[in-house]
């Protein structure tokens, strides 16, 4: 049978039990009197002074706030004040200051404390000092952002260098294929013309032959002259010939000035900075994108008065076949598309105007993002207006944006600077 002295060593026991675990967990563990309006503490562990450097005596007897700063508007500070008022366990995390002055991140966790009549006596709190976690938490989430801009310039980057590539090889083989075509159309071209020359002198030697017949008055050589003349439709032959050759010229000027425009747009010289007349570029590169508009698209250009300037005309001309190709793609049937230029003292500034079908606001704002487009999958890349983007912005320090009416039509405005290296 247990004495009362065997008793009373057992509770101490158990109670040295207690404070030995008290004392050596790693969190600080506070017990504050909430019979006390000013919930002054009654119990702090050893832990508790490791965390915060205050000594054990020299909190005892103190509402915990010491441990506050003038940060006091955070949320986990209303969140417990509501806890401890409807004696209700919370989890919050406080920012708070050491002795040293020095912040630490502190997890806090309040529960009360309750007698076997069942009243509020106490609030035991647990402290833990998560700075560590919260610095690398905060270092995770400065990497990820870090890493998204790294990935969003990768991705640009990735873009310009595929369309680029493109570009490059597109612009060595026009080059190529014009240069190429170039010598046969010079040929053809002198060959239709010594050709028109030898028939002119074919039918003036023909003329003269009957003139000499007719002269020398044997009228059945005449007879049989104007046969010939009639059956082999001789005055038709030359009218339709002169005509054939006339429109055979044209048609070779034409092909010429295509692969003039060619050459223009894939010039491997205007890859480098140049002064140039932006009128010139425009028109060729309108050549070179007649089939996208084909003949259902009128185009009207005001570029008279555009002044030259100093650029890269080769990028630009793909910015142009860009803002060209887009207008002719989101007109359906037939519909207008219009180029302006205008001067001002330090830039020219150039709309293209379209009577396309327009845009929604949130088109609109993905406009220029890499791989962005409305097009179906294998026929846009959504790299257009991106490359525009950088060849006008980062690369000629101007200005690129769009102004779009849903259902009526689109204008892109490019502001370049008169000299891009000024
Ligand atoms: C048991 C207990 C432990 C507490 N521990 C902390 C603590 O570690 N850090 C802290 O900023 N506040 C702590 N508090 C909260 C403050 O003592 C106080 O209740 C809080 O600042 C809201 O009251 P106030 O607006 O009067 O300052 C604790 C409160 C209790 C009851
Ligand atoms: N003039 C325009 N009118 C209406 N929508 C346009 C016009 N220009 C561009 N857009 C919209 O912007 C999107 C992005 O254009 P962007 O030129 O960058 O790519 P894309 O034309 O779709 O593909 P890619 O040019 O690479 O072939 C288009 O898919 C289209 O929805
Ligand atoms: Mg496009």
């Amino acid at each position: 049978m247990s004495t009362l002295s065997d008793n009373i060593q057992r509770i101490q026991e158990e109670l040295r039990l207690h404070d030995r675990a008290m004392a050596s967990s790693s969190c600080g563990i506070t017990i504050a009197d909430a019979l006390d309006p000013e919930m002054p503490l009654i119990y702090v562990n050893e832990a508790f002074e490791a965390i915060t450097g205050y000594p054990v005596p020299e909190v005892v007897g103190r509402n915990c706030r010491f441990l506050q700063r003038d940060d006091r508007d955070q949320p986990g500070l209303y969140t417990l004040r509501a806890a401890l008022r409807q004696g209700e366990n919370c989890t919050i995390t406080l920012r708070n200051y050491k002795k040293d002055g020095s912040l630490f991140w502190n997890e806090l966790f309040t529960s009360p404390i309750f007698d076997s009549a069942g009243n509020l006596t106490h609030f035991v709190g647990i402290q833990t000092n998560i700075t560590t976690r919260k610095t690398a938490e905060e270092q995770l989430v400065q990497r990820t952002t870090e890493l998204e801009t790294t990935l969003r310039a990768l991705r640009s980057t990735q873009a310009m260098l595929v369309h680029s590539e493109k570009m490059n090889a597109l612009g060595q083989m026009v080059a190529g294929v014009a240069h190429e075509i170039n010598n046969p159309i010079s040929f053809v071209n002198s060959n239709l013309h010594s050709l028109r020359r030898s028939l002119d002198d074919l039918f003036s030697a023909y003329g003269k032959l009957e003139t000499l017949i007719r002269a020398a008055s044997l009228p059945e050589m005449l007879a049989a002259a104007e046969v010939i003349r009639k059956d082999g439709d001789l005055d038709f032959l030359q009218d339709d010939t002169g005509d054939l050759l006339t429109a055979s010229m044209e048609g070779l000027g034409r092909v010429r000035r295509i692969v003039e425009a060619l050459r223009t747009f894939s010039r491997l010289d205007e890859a480098e900075l140049k002064v140039v007349n932006l009128a010139e570029n425009i028109e060729s590169t309108l050549l070179i994108a007649r089939l996208e508009l084909q003949n259902r698209i009128d185009v009207e250009t005001r570029l008279d008065h555009l002044p030259a300037i100093k650029c890269y005309p080769a990028e630009l001309n793909q910015v142009f076949l860009n803002l060209i190709v887009n207008a002719a793609q989101a007109i359906q049937g037939r519909g207008k598309l219009t180029i302006s230029g205008e001067e001002e003292p330090e830039h020219v500034v150039l709309k293209f105007s379209d009577s396309g079908v327009g845009m929604p606001p949130e088109v609109m704002a993905h406009l220029f993002e890499p791989f962005f487009t409305t097009k179906p999958v294998g026929s846009g890349t959504g790299l257009g207006l991106t490359i525009a983007y950088k060849i006008v912005v980062d690369r000629h320090k101007g200005t690129i944006s769009a102004e779009s009416t849903p259902g009526l039509g689109t204008t892109f405005t490019l502001r370049l600077p008169k000299d891009v290296e000024a």
